[in-house]
């Protein structure tokens, strides 16, 4: 099943969670395992008065419930310790004689739990299913028909559309328990099968129903009851969960439930809810002898290693995929081609940081190494506990390694170790820093004769009337003495070289420093402008001249050196910040924290056609940057703030949007979209699209910020902690479940715009019970029961016709399908838009068929003006200063 050690511990967690207290006792060990077909066979089969059991061969495991089953390992793309499980359950009912109406159900293994992102599939002959989601309501899912008897399980279950199968997803959040009822179709020819009538060669669809998982999420966490958080829990050591020492408590909702979850602290790797469970992530001593150690001509020393207990922790398992050519592969497909344990650098041919939670890796920008640490602790946290130190050898030093460089994408600091001066070799293993003989590895270093000691080395005079011979390495009789004279010119001739010598030396060395960094940006802008001017060349001979290219001197002059209080925004793609250019226009100025090398050449690629699009309702690219490693793009500045701001925020400056105004900003921000993903000569992706991304210019009108770029960067910290949450805001579910980007991800997050927009709620806002709700949850929820009308925001019901507002949701509904294929092109969602706004203005027309009053075409249809490229700094002063991003 592919189990890392992390997850084992982690599954051992949830399985203790329903045993209470006595079984964490029992467990405590800090022992773990990953469970395999032959561990197993030793396993207990009870605890307490709790059977459980691995059925099956290959095992299969399931939660305490013993009907919940773990499917995967922990999803796609979440630091090791966080609590979401991919798991799934099945049900299958016989058909009784007469019977009609059969109830299916499913309950979370206990109250930690929660499901969401659920798709279930349903097969049967002839039913109705209806999801009960309380005793008052239930919702009709789908129905299935049988309309020929030639209907077979295994082809129902192929297309799922209905005909003896039908599907359906339950993306709302924090689900605890799940009620089906299947009731019999009127129409429905299966009685006769039922009583054992007529044919009886018709496949088992006829003979039963069931239920079965595509996909569900189960989150888990220790709900809180009262206590307001960590600190509050804490206090009670009866009840607190987070027993191990080196963990922490943090607090997470799950689901809708405020609770808290224990984590490993820095340093530290495994179950957090057992005595001694947090383990160091770092294990000097693995188990395993015997360990190859090269990969074909690439050695592999340890810290690192090849298999299963011969690194020193996980990130440090590499894959020898193929030692004939010396294929090194670390994490995802990234390629090695040396590993220095003495520099601390790894040389990674495509580039790239290799992908895990949080990673022992960060790539300086002065080189294109990998530098890794060996713990995310300083050398003082490690030193205390030397049964982790990895410094084991003699003579061997610890070291910190910092991210401290600009554009470096992983702020991974933590500890690595070195021989000390004079040594050399493995500073990891016991006796690795062996002694350097200086003698030998730098002839010549005395200009006479070297004596090696261990750990340096000291030189001598050859006697009177000898000379070095360095071939032979020892005093051999002088044949010709130089005369004294001679002597006394070259010493005062070398005397007066090295004077000059050092004098030029100091003279120079700011001037040879500052050469250094015009050359290194020289590179920069070589490798970069070359490849963006081969892409504008070859699409666009006019493009070249409406994108400038800045120097980065310019750049610094105008954001004052990149300083913090030029900052518009911050977020895990980087920063923007304001800049002032010499002839006072205003910019926006974006920094992104890209660092995939492998990537620069997509993104040159992207900058080039960002650089050609003149769309009214995307920002505009002014120009960029090319002499730092990732180019910095300069914006059009806009003034307005962000469609989030006048939606959510207080100080929207007593601006409401109207409902026209909704309806034309979002039929904007789609039409950019679409254009986007289809009219650009490449499609281009958003990744990130949110209401704080449509910006607003001097006319309100929607401009699209932000894109392109963002595909650069692997999930974000907030998309993570997003992900813990088991809320997800704007993120597509599938995406998250598969890891696979497509233009549907963007329909996704616009559909929870469209939610903001008919809402008026933030994509997590807290409800009137002063829980935390993830809004398209929410909506989904409430919409199965509910009439629309109630859900939408007053000011949205005064002004919009219950037509619209229907309109709306449904298009929403669609673009929040769980399954991408399955929800609409961004141009088919503008297309809608366009419909609805057009009918508004018709029926607005018929209305005022005879008036003189225009509000509405100016507002809602204000004609298109040439877009400003330069804010002058006194408009934009007097505008808000605060522009996120
Ligand atoms: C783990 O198990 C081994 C073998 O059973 C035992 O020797 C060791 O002490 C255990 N470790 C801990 C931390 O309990
Ligand atoms: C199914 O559930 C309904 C409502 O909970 C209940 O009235 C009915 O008796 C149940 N039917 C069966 C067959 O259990
Ligand atoms: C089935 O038909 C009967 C009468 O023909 C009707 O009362 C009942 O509501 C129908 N049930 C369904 C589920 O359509
Ligand atoms: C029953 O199935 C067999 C083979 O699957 C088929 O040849 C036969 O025609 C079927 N009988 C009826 C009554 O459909
Ligand atoms: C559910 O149906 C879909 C088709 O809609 C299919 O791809 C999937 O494999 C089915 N899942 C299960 C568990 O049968
Ligand atoms: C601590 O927690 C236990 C178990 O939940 C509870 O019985 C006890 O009253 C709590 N103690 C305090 C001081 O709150
Ligand atoms: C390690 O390899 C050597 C030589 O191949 C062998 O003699 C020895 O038994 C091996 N040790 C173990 C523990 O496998
Ligand atoms: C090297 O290690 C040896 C043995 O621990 C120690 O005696 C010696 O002082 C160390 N030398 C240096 C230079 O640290
Ligand atoms: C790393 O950062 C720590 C704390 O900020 C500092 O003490 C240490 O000197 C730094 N190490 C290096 C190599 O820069």
């Amino acid at each position: 099943m592919g189990f890392l050690a992390h997850d084992a511990a982690l599954l051992i967690a949830v399985l203790i969670l329903g045993f209470g207290g006595e079984a964490a006792a029992m467990l405590a060990s800090g022992n773990v395992t990953v469970p395999s077909a032959a561990t197993l066979a030793h396993c207990p089969k009870t605890c307490g008065d709790i059977t459980f059991d691995y059925p099956t061969q290959p095992p299969r495991l399931f939660l305490n419930d013993g009907d919940t089953e773990l499917v995967d390992g922990i999803p796609f793309a979440l630091p090791a310790n966080s609590p979401g499980l991919d798991v799934a359950f099945s049900r299958s009912i016989p058909m009784i004689s007469g019977v009609d109406v059969y109830n299916v159900s499913w309950t979370a293994p206990g109250r930690s739990f929660v499901a969401s992102q659920i798709q279930l599939n349903f097969t049967g002959c002839d039913f109705d299913i209806y999801w009960l989601r309380d005793i008052n309501s239930r919702a009709l899912v789908c129905a299935v028909t049988c309309p020929s008897d030639g209907i077979t399980e295994t082809i129902a279950k192929q297309s799922c559309d209905g005909v003896g199968c039908c599907s359906s997803t339950f993306p709302t959040g924090g689900i605890s328990s799940l009620k089906f009822q299947f009731v019999r179709r009127n129409n429905s020819n299966v009685e006769g099968q039922a009583r054992g009538e007529g044919q009886t060669n018709r496949s088992s669809l006829w003979d039963r129903i069931s239920v079965e998982t595509d996909l569900m999420l189960l989150s888990w966490g220790f709900v809180l009851d009262q206590q307001p958080d960590c600190a509050a829990v804490a206090k009670n050591k009866t009840s607190y969960a987070c027993v191990s020492e080196h963990s922490t408590c943090t607090y997470e909702l799950i689901g809708i439930y405020p609770s808290y979850m224990c984590m490993c602290g820095a340093g530290y790797n495994g179950n957090p809810h057992v005595l001694g469970g947090c383990l160091p992530g770092y294990n000097p001593n693995p188990q395993k002898v015997n360990c190859s150690r090269s990969c074909g001509n690439i050695s592999v020393p340890f810290p690192f290693g090849l298999e299963e207990d011969c690194s020193a922790r996980q990130e440090f398992l590499l894959n020898c995929s193929d030692a004939a050519s010396s294929t090194l592969i670390i994490g995802w497909d990234q390629y090695v081609s040396e590993i220095n344990v003495g520099k601390g650098i790894m040389t990674v041919s495509s580039d790239a940081l290799p992908v895990f939670g949080t990673a022992p890796y960060a790539e300086s920008t002065a080189t294109q190494d990998l530098h890794w640490a060996v713990a995310n602790q300083s050398c003082q946290q490690a030193q205390q506990d030397i049964s982790a130190y990895a410094c084991v050898s003699a003579n061997s030093t610890c070291l910190g390694v910092n991210s401290t460089e600009k554009f470096v994408s992983n702020t991974y600091i933590g500890y690595r170790c070195k021989c000390v001066d004079g040594f050399d070799g493995n500073p990891y293993i016991l006796n690795g820093c062996q002694d350097i003989d200086e003698c030998e590895t730098t002839p010549g270093i005395c200009g006479g004769p070297c004596h090696n000691t261990v750990g340096g080395y000291y030189c001598t005079k050859c006697p009177s009337k000898t000379q070095y011979d360095t071939a032979k390495k020892q005093c051999t009789q002088t044949k010709r003495q130089r005369s004294l004279l001679l002597g006394i010119v070259i010493g005062f001739g070398a005397g007066f070289g090295i004077l000059l010598l050092g004098l030029s030396t100091l003279l120079f060395a700011n001037r040879w420093r500052r050469e250094i960094e015009k050359k290194q940006r020289r590179k920069y802008f070589l490798e970069n402008q070359g490849l963006l001017l081969e892409h504008l060349i070859s699409s666009d001979e006019n493009a070249s001249d409406k994108t400038k290219i800045f120097s980065l001197e310019e750049l610094e002059k105008a954001t004052n050196n990149f300083d913090d209080t030029r900052i518009l925004g911050r977020g895990g793609h980087g920063m923007v910040y304001k800049g002032i250019l010499s002839d006072q226009c205003v910019v926006a100025i974006k920094k992104s924290m890209i660092i995939k090398q492998s990537e620069i050449n997509e993104f040159i690629n992207e900058v080039a056609i960002l650089s050609q699009i003149n769309h009214r309702n995307i920002v505009k690219l002014f120009g960029c940057c090319l002499e730092t490693k990732v180019p910095l793009l300069v914006y059009d500045f806009v003034p307005n703030g962000s469609l989030y701001q006048i939606l959510h925020s207080a100080t929207s400056n007593g601006f409401f949007l109207s409902w026209d105004d909704c309806l034309r900003i979002a039929t904007e921000a789609a039409g950019a979209l679409s254009y986007l993903h289809s009219s650009a000569s490449v499609s281009v992706l958003h990744r990130d699209v949110k209401s704080s991304n449509i910006l607003l210019d001097a006319n309100y009108s929607a401009k699209v910020s932000d894109f392109g770029a963002s595909r650069l960067v692997s999930i974000d910290q907030t998309h993570v902690s997003t992900l813990v949450q088991g809320t997800f805001g704007y993120l597509d579910p599938e995406y998250y479940h598969t890891g696979q980007l497509n233009e549907k991800s963007d329909v996704y997050s616009f559909g929870v715009v469209l939610l903001e927009l008919l809402l008026r709620r933030e994509p997590i806002f807290t409800s009137e019970s002063g829980s935390k709700q993830n809004l398209s949850s929410y909506f989904l929820w409430e919409s199965k029961t509910r009439p629309i009308k109630e859900i939408a925001a007053t000011q949205v019901r005064e002004e919009a016709s219950e037509e619209e507002i229907k309109s709306v949701a449904s298009l929403a509904e669609m673009c929040l399908r769980l399954r991408g294929e399955e929800r609409p092109t961004m141009k088919e969602v503008e297309m809608a838009l366009q419909t609805m706004r057009t009918k508004r203005f018709k029926s607005y027309q018929a209305a005022h068929e005879d008036s003189t009053d225009h509000s509405f075409s100016q507002v809602g249809y204000s004609v298109d003006q040439p877009s400003k490229r330069c804010y002058s700094f006194e408009q934009e002063f007097i505008s808000s200063a605060e522009v996120p991003r």
